[in-house]
């Protein structure tokens, strides 16, 4: 089963701009997990902002964990649980508890009058203590989210996001504000999360010879398109790169002394 499937999908921020995605064609299969890797601007916020929901005036087809997604209206509430969002810098609550912020992940679930008055039923509880579990933030629970280092504060965004219960986990540059050791913690609690869960996991990153363990498959964007899709090894992770150097500097690129 496919977890996302785009078709002729043409963006622009602007008309008669550069479009800011223009896709053929492009389809991740459920619980796969991917790196989308390329220079800033390439366009892969933009990408994940569709397949979330949140981009319109796009045009072309999207489906995404079996829903079509409309390009002219947010969608509701059952579709926009089932994507989990995972931020570079981490969009947490600064004032609230690891608990509370984690609780924000569950509020899709409510009824509008549970969310107003904060009511969480039995299973609410269940999926935010299994979150916190899993993410091995038990003896953080209480404390405030603006108290925590940048590898916790991403691990409390990645319980929030557990306990919305996703099918699908959008990580929009997870690791560019940790250090190396977080960085890897926060890739392996990213696959753990998405292998016990079974859901698909898609990461955008600059860095492909860090991630390409982790994921099953490389994806390259410029431009808004897709230059390179293959099976994630280090052959491609370095084709990655190379093609990553040109594409970010190719004065620098092409100068290069042959050898030295
Ligand atoms: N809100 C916006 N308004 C206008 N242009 C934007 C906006 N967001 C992104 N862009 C442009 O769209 C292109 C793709 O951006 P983005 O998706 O953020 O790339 P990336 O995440 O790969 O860095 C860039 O040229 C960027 O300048
Ligand atoms: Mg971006």
């Amino acid at each position: 089963m496919q977890a996302l499937s785009l078709e002729n999908i043409h963006f622009g921020y602007k008309s008669g701009d550069e479009p800011a995605l223009d896709i053929g064609r492009l389809e991740i299969g459920s619980g796969e997990r991917v790196a989308l890797i390329g220079p800033s601007g390439a366009g892969k916020s933009t990408l994940l902002k569709l397949i979330d929901g949140r981009l319109r005036n796009w045009s072309g087809k999207a489906v995404v964990l079996g829903e079509t997604i409309s390009s002219r209206r947010t969608p509701g509430r059952t579709f926009s649980r089932k994507i989990g969002f995972v931020f570079q810098e981490f969009a947490l609550i600064e004032r609230q508890t690891v608990f509370e912020n984690v609780r924000n992940g569950r509020l899709g679930h409510l009824s509008t009058a549970r969310s107003v008055f904060g009511r969480l039923t039995p299973e609410d509880y269940k999926q935010i203590l299994t979150a916190i579990e899993e993410t091995g933030l038990q003896e953080l629970m209480h404390r405030r989210a603006d108290e925590l280092s940048g590898g916790q504060r991403q691990r409390v965004a990645i319980a929030r996001c557990l306990a919305q219960q996703p099918g699908m986990i959008l990580a929009d540059e997870p690791i560019s504000n940790l250090d190396p050791v977080r960085a890897r913690e926060i890739l392996d609690l990213l696959v753990k999360v998405c292998e016990l869960r079974q859901a698909t996991l898609i990461i955008t990153t600059h860095q492909p010879m860090l991630v390409r363990t982790y994921v099953d498959r490389i994806i390259a964007l410029s431009e808004g398109s897709v230059i390179l899709d293959e099976e994630s090894s280090p052959a491609s992770a370095a084709q990655v790169m190379a093609v990553y150097e040109e594409m970010a500097d190719p004065l620098a690129a092409h100068n290069k002394p042959a050898s030295v």
